[in-house]
């Protein structure tokens, strides 16, 4: 079954998000029985497919739990991976919830991920939201735990890294993008300008 495409960018986005990633994680990411990857204010979570795709290379199983404040869109979510998911993997399963990403540490059934992922992370817009969002994924994240971010535009990526860093992440990797697909209604931001690796010690 064809993925629903919500615009006309939008696969193409993805496929160079996909390879990005790859290249991102792959020597950072071990190959394990099952991988956890905690997706945080992902939206619609347009990247889930992808996300478990490249889990699936890694392990066995695989789970994605997917959050944001937004219900309208984690509705979405769950409605479109609940039917979509099995034609990317059958080893990977997703869901989504309303939830804080900064009360975090108040979900018990988060558990420790292996991976915290933020897609166009947002502390430029309300840094002391943030800092509390990224700093709760540190603490939740396993010991080994990988956490990623992408950005819009280099203002926000250097402030974000510099965050980050401040609550004693490690950067390990970094990308840039150099076809970033320019957004007309945003001057200066392009989609998946920036990604970044950063081990929690
Ligand atoms: C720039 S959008 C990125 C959405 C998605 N990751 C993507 O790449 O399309 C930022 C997201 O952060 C979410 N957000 C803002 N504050 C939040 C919070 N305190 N907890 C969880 N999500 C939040 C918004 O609802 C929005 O979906």
């Amino acid at each position: 079954m064809a993925h629903t495409p919500f615009n006309e960018f939008l696969q193409g986005d993805l496929k160079t998000l996909e390879t990005n990633l790859r290249d991102l994680l792959d020597p950072h990411l071990p190959e394990k029985d099952h991988l956890s990857l905690l997706n945080l204010a992902c939206g619609r979570g347009d990247e889930t497919g992808v996300l478990a795709k490249l889990l699936a290379e890694k392990s066995k199983s695989a789970h994605l739990q997917g959050l944001d404040i937004r219900a309208a869109e984690i509705g979405q979510a769950n409605s479109r991976w609940k039917k979509e998911l099995a034609d990317v993997t059958k080893n990977a399963s997703a869901d989504f919830i309303t939830h804080r990403g900064d009360r975090l540490l108040d979900l018990a059934e988060i558990g420790t991920p292996d991976i915290a992922f933020l897609r166009h992370q947002n502390y430029w817009n309300d840094k002391p939201v943030w800092t509390q969002i990224f700093d709760q994924a540190l603490e939740r994240l396993n010991e080994d735990g990988l956490l990623v971010i992408t950005s819009y535009f280099d203002k926000e990526h250097e402030l974000a890294t510099a965050a980050l860093e401040k609550l004693g992440a490690i950067q390990v990797g970094s990308i840039i993008n150099p076809n970033s697909r320019a957004l007309a209604d945003a001057p200066g931001k392009s989609v998946d300008k920036h990604l970044a690796v950063f081990r929690k010690k």
